[in-house]
């Protein structure tokens, strides 16, 4: 096989953020599959501080959804910015909280290794992320989206955990389009950087 035809890269290439979805359920064999991946990814010291907390409760996300429109106001206003009429950020967050599951990765503070937790907490995410794509599913890396604060509160989260990214999976509603990438000409350099 050309080392180029290798599926992985297929994945790669297909993985974009996808924000709208479906209804429809993520099976749980899929699931574990996709968790698993994140089990496996490298970590500090292998002091494996993350934790995978899974919501599909449509109660707590309603809440969370609720939450998250409430504040987008108050930081708009804050910031003086213009802010949109109320109905506009709610059919925003109807789209954030559209897939039928979501993901929180959450690394524990107390671990012995202290300062490597969120890159613990990215790179368990990216392989949620490419696992999730190889089984034909849409994520996002959400972050200020879906403020951390609000998740500890709503998700009754407790202190000893920060909150790496919230990833919704699902089917998206439709694939968008990728983004653009600068080529790896402007990127890479060979023993010194500019
Ligand atoms: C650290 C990080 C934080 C992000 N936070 C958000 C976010 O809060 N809201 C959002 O819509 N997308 C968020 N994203 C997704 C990026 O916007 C997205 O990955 C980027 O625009 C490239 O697009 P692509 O993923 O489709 O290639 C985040 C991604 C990363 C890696």
């Amino acid at each position: 096989m050309n080392p180029g035809d290798h599926p992985f890269f297929k994945v790669v290439e297909q993985r974009v953020s996808a924000r709208n979805y479906r209804p429809d359920p993520v099976p749980q064999e899929h699931l574990e599959l996709i968790l698993n991946a994140a089990r496996l990814a490298p970590n500090s010291g292998n002091q494996q501080a993350c934790r995978y907390l899974v919501v599909k409760d449509r109660e707590k996300l309603d809440e969370l959804k609720e939450a998250c429109i409430i504040n987008r106001e108050k930081v708009l206003r804050a910031r003086g910015d213009e802010v949109p009429e109320e109905s506009a950020i709610r059919e925003h967050y109807d789209v954030v909280f559209s897939a039928p599951l979501y993901v929180l990765v959450l690394v524990d503070k107390t671990v012995r290794y202290k300062g490597y937790e969120q890159k613990d907490g990215s790179l368990a995410a990216a392989h949620i992320i490419l696992a999730a794509r190889a089984l034909g599913y849409g994520t996002v890396f959400y972050t200020d989206s879906i403020p951390e604060d609000l998740c500890m509160e709503h998700l009754d989260i407790p202190e000893r955990y920060s909150r790496t990214c919230i990833i919704p999976i699902g089917t998206p509603e439709r694939w968008p389009e990728k983004s653009d990438r600068l080529p790896l000409s402007e990127l890479v350099f060979l023993e010194k950087i500019a």
